[in-house]
């Protein structure tokens, strides 16, 4: 990797204040749900102007401060990616059907990736007025404050929560669903994949499944877990940026019980 430690640190403190900035100007739209124009991009997938704005917005930031680097958002896709260093992966709403119902559990994820690893995770909540936020190497807080997975063993310890969507079959994730319930475990699934997998890397839940997910969606969570004390399946493995994987995520002791309920 060719960024100095003081780059990334850069990028760090960059990245935490304009997901607050994104994450006010899409509380303003989910102040006025009822104005949104909804598009449907497939079965239960849907988008608005709110995450394509959201995703305008942190992706002029980002070219403006550090025009060197390439983006790849879920809304606009890949920009300048082709040879580049150091790449920003965003979804600028992660959680976008509960966003569109009025619920909370939606946030801004955006991720810097640079020789092959994240380097920076932050994940912003707005609703919560929650900011995680991890730097390589350097751990995980919540709000400033450090979080920690876990300290689970057992599936009967906590929740864990599910990740699915219509990608793959739905007898995947009912095998999922059979070996959690009758390992003595629990599901929940909050409708955003970004930030389930913080409330994993903060001890809410125990774990993470999912059979596919795209990279937008998990990558800087993905990091938070790590730098929290937990452990989670190599994401970045082969061409997972662009066409997404599978994602297993908990604490390290309970990462084999986890990784045994994929299909
Ligand atoms: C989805 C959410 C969901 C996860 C899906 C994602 P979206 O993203 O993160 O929790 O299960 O894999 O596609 O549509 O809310 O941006
Ligand atoms: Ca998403």
């Amino acid at each position: 990797m060719t960024y100095t430690t003081a780059q990334i640190e850069e990028r760090f403190a960059f990245a935490v204040d304009l997901a607050r900035e994104a994450g006010a100007v899409a509380m303003g739209y989910f102040a006025d749900l009822d104005s949104l124009d909804v598009t449907s991009k497939g079965p239960q997938d849907v988008v608005s102007q709110a995450d394509v704005q959201t995703e305008m917005l942190i992706r002029s930031r980002l070219a403006e401060r550090f025009p060197n680097d390439a983006f790849f958002g879920e809304e606009t896709g890949p920009q300048g990616i082709d040879g580049a260093e150091g790449i920003w992966v965003v979804d600028p709403i992660d959680g976008t059907q509960p966003f569109l119902m009025g619920m909370a559990t939606w946030c801004i994820s955006i991720a810097f990736v640079a020789g092959g690893a994240t380097r920076v995770g932050v994940v912003f909540s707005p609703p919560a007025n929650e900011l995680f936020a991890a730097r390589e190497g350097h751990g995980a807080t919540l709000n400033g404050r450090a979080i920690h997975v876990r300290d689970a063993t057992s599936l009967s310890d906590g929740v864990v929560t599910l990740g699915y969507s219509t990608r793959t079959p739905v007898e995947e994730i009912l095998l999922v669903m059979e070996r959690l319930l009758r390992g003595g475990g629990m599901f929940a699934r909050n409708g955003s994949g970004a930030l389930g997998l913080c409330y994993v890397a903060c001890g809410r839940f125990i774990g993470y499944v999912e059979p596919h997910i795209n990279s937008w969606d998990c990558l800087a969570a993905l990091l938070l877990i790590t730098e929290a004390g937990g452990r989670t399946n190599d994401f970045l493995a082969g061409d997972a940026l662009h066409t997404g994987n599978a994602v297993v995520a908990g604490p390290p002791a309970l990462y084999p019980a986890l990784a045994a309920l994929m299909p």
